[in-house]
């Protein structure tokens, strides 16, 4: 049975290692998971499976967008992946209560990342709103070789609260 939750301290190294296990993902350093734990649980969300971390989510409320959630990265451990975890997640968080409400969510995905575009365009349909896309950091702004743009996906209005997920 998968569990979802806030984030607390001691998941922070683990998230750390799921995302540097996740293959696709621009990898930050230990603190950076350890301060979105302790600064931003309430925007974050892990799934656990026997008290091992299958999955996390990290977001933060957009300061010059109050209405809007960025999802900064979100990733399932490779064998638990197709099951509805991702999704889960994210209607977990949605679920939450926000002051001001939250009608937007945003993200960034590279063009090659078909399984987190197929993510957020299923969010979308579920919630029945729209989802925009465009490019937002051409690759010539990364430094590394071969990065590639970013998209930005924005998802809303939502008008309604998420019916929540079923996980398999
Ligand atoms: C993207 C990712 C988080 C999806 O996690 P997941 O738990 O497998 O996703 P879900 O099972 O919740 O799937 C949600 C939807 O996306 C679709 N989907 C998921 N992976 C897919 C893939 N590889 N190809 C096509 N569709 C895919 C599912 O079919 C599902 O659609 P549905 O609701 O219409 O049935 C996971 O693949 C991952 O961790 N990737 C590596 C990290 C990453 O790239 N994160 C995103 C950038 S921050």
């Amino acid at each position: 049975m998968i569990q979802l939750r806030k984030p607390i301290l001691h998941d922070g190294p683990n998230m750390f290692r799921l995302a540097k296990s996740a293959g696709t993902l621009d990898i930050n350093s230990c603190y950076h998971y350890l301060l979105f734990c302790q600064k931003f649980a309430s925007t974050c969300v892990v799934a656990t499976q026997k008290r091992e971390l299958t999955g996390f989510l990290t977001s933060f409320r957009d300061l010059d967008q109050p209405d809007t959630l960025f999802i900064w990265q979100i990733a399932v451990s490779e064998l638990k992946r197709n099951r509805g975890i991702a999704k889960a997640m994210l209607n977990h968080l949605l679920q939450r209560h926000f002051d001001p409400e939250i009608y937007f969510i945003e993200t960034t995905i590279t063009p090659s990342n078909t399984a987190s575009q197929a993510l957020f365009r299923s969010l979308a349909k579920e919630l029945q709103t729209e989802i925009k896309e465009q490019c937002i950091f051409e690759k010539e702004l990364f430094s590394e070789n071969g990065h590639e743009p970013e998209h930005l996906f924005r998802i809303g209005p939502l008008a309604h609260k998420s019916k929540g997920s079923f996980l398999t």
